[in-house]
């Protein structure tokens, strides 16, 4: 771990306390000189360090910032989020999470940046991902389940970010099968999982999340200002970015490790609770035809179950749904 995170860390673990010099230098292994120089490091970086002779030093404010150091200072996770690579501009963190998954990056490796220049959405679609405004972060897992359970992991992600969202703004989050976040009917946060697997065995999936947090109503492109909002345009305020990736790395990992003992159950029912779609009539349109009937539930593999106007159910693996 770099020094720096390792600072950030003693500051967490000690929150309005004065820190001394001589302690971070134990901590970190290094020298107090060194210290003093990520100190430095740390300022410039927007951090806001408080340092009295003889007491130490104090962090008095953080910077929003998706850096690993502020992503992983005061995480309460074993797996989840405790590698992070961070970057400040790239067109898509998805190809990039591949590429670190494939050279054997641990399991929960989150990789993140802080702008998208070429953001994917699903179905081919763009994912708007302005700078230092939202969270667009692909997340690497290596689960050992079979190929078609995949799916559920999907809907495993949407109901962690729709408890870590609920739990840092305590605004309802409803689902949009399969995986859109809405608050008042307007999408904050898309999903897009992706993997690599051969025969019947998944290599990992990259999940990749898109939440717009900070994202103002000018921000968004015409088209988008109708069907997206952001949290501080529903809440009225600026959020910590790295507070909900926290949120959400606590939360995905509860799910997960109960998903992988128990099985889909409790997901299922999560997912059920909060569902935009149930209940709803709805068009499905798949790549080979076109439903239209009312969504009923998940299904034990978490297939959604659709009944058309004669009373025929309908399995709907994946799909683009209207309402
Ligand atoms: C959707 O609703 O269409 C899915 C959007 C997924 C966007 C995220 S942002 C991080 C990751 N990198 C990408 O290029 N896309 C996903």
């Amino acid at each position: 771990m770099h020094i720096k995170q390792k600072i950030l860390k003693e500051f967490h673990a000690n929150p309005d306390q004065f820190v001394s010099g001589e302690y971070l230098s134990q901590a970190c292994h290094c020298t107090r000189t060194a210290v003093w120089k990520h100190i430095e490091e740390l300022r410039k970086d927007g951090y806001r360090i408080e340092a009295v002779r003889k007491s130490g030093y104090r962090l008095l404010g953080a910077p929003d910032a998706v850096t690993a150091a502020e992503i992983t200072a005061g995480l309460s996770t074993e797996l989840i989020g405790q590698t992070v690579i961070a970057y400040d501009s790239v067109a898509s963190t998805q190809p990039l999470a591949h590429e670190a998954a494939g050279k054997g990056t641990p399991e929960g490796t989150l990789v993140i940046a802080d702008q998208q220049t070429g953001g994917k959405g699903r179905l081919g679609r763009k994912w708007h991902s302005p700078q230092g405004t939202g969270i667009w972060m692909s997340l690497i897992i290596r689960p050992n389940i079979p190929l078609p359970k995949a799916p559920q992991l999907t809907l495993l992600t949407a109901v962690a970010m729709a408890r870590a969202i609920e739990e840092q703004t305590s605004l309802p989050v409803q689902i949009k099968w399969p995986n859109d976040l809405l608050i008042g009917g307007k999408k904050v946060c898309g999903i897009l999982t992706e993997m690599h697997a051969e025969s019947d065995r998944i290599h990992y999936l990259v999940i990749g999340m898109g939440v717009n947090v900070n994202v103002t109503s000018d921000d968004f492109p015409e088209d988008l200002r109708q069907i997206a909002t952001s949290l501080r345009m529903e809440t009225g305020r600026v959020l910590r970015r790295a507070s909900l990736i926290q949120a959400f790395c606590r939360h995905f990992e509860f799910y997960y490790l109960d998903y992988l003992q128990h099985g889909f159950a409790r997901v299922r029912q999560e997912w059920e609770q909060k569902s935009y779609s149930l209940g709803r009539v709805v068009t499905v349109r798949t790549l080979h035809h076109t439903i239209e009937g009312k969504a009923l539930g998940l299904d034990q593999e978490g297939v959604l179950l659709v009944v058309d106007r004669e009373g025929r159910q309908h399995k709907v693996y994946s799909a683009d749904i209207d309402y």
